[in-house]
């Protein structure tokens, strides 16, 4: 079934200029874009959204890292769109990413990986609508 998913181009991917391809590559990859923008969010906003990891040792630097730039949020359809869309990014850290992913060509740290990916259907609309409202979607 066609369903969607949530991503984000993080503050290195914008900042060095790989948007376009990163966002070539989505659509290469046949995802079609829902909504989509360029904004820039406060620490305590990424605290928000990042909250599940509220526990974890990275946590702090990780909201302060992504409040540190624009990124460019995304709502992305396709049929198996979370799966796929994780397959197409690669692993977390960017030394374990497969070859032709995003993260392989485009990440240079664990944190700094270029790209965020919803990581289940229930997460993608939860994360989608932290950033875009109902009229913001077609
Ligand atoms: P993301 O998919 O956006 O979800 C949480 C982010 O935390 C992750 O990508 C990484 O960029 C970042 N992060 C930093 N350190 C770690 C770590 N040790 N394990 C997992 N994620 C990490």
């Amino acid at each position: 079934p066609t369903n969607k998913t949530f991503t984000m181009i993080k503050p290195d991917a914008v900042k060095d200029g790989n948007s376009g391809s990163i966002i070539q590559m989505i659509e290469a990859a046949g995802f079609r874009i829902v909504a989509l923008k360029k904004t820039q969010i406060s620490q305590q906003q990424a605290g928000q959204f990042y909250a599940v990891h509220e526990e974890r040792p990275f946590y702090e630097a990780l909201c302060k890292y992504m409040s540190s730039g624009p990124i460019i949020p995304m709502i992305l359809e396709k049929e198996n769109a979370v799966a796929d869309f994780r397959k197409l990014i690669g692993a977390t850290n960017p030394a374990n990413a497969e070859d032709g992913t995003i993260r392989k060509l485009f990440a240079k740290s664990m944190e700094a990986n270029a790209i965020h990916g919803s990581d289940s259907d229930e997460n993608a609309t939860i994360e989608g609508s932290f950033f875009f409202s109902g009229t913001e979607q077609y």
